[in-house]
């Protein structure tokens, strides 16, 4: 994503739409995502679109 819009809630809308999507179309119970450890921001976004963190994956 291009600096000059990041942080207007665009990812953040997107991804609540494709969740949305997801559960109205298909038969599952559960989306699972993961980042790098230190990307927040995707991280933020996840959370604000209703994920929970569960932990972190070490090698
Ligand atoms: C990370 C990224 C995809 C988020 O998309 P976005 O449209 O900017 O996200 P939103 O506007 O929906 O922001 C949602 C929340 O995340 C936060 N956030 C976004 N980018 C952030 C960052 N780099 N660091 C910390 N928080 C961040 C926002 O402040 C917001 O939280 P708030 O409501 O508490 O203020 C985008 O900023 C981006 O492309 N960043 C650089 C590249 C990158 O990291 N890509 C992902 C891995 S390849």
């Amino acid at each position: 994503m291009i600096s000059s819009e990041r942080k207007k809630g665009f990812c953040t809308e997107a991804l609540k739409i494709f969740v949305d999507f997801l559960f109205l179309s298909q038969t599952i119970e559960r989306i699972q995502a993961t980042t790098d450890y230190r990307n927040t921001g995707s991280q933020r976004v996840l959370e604000k679109a209703g994920f929970t963190k569960e932990g972190i994956i070490r090698k």
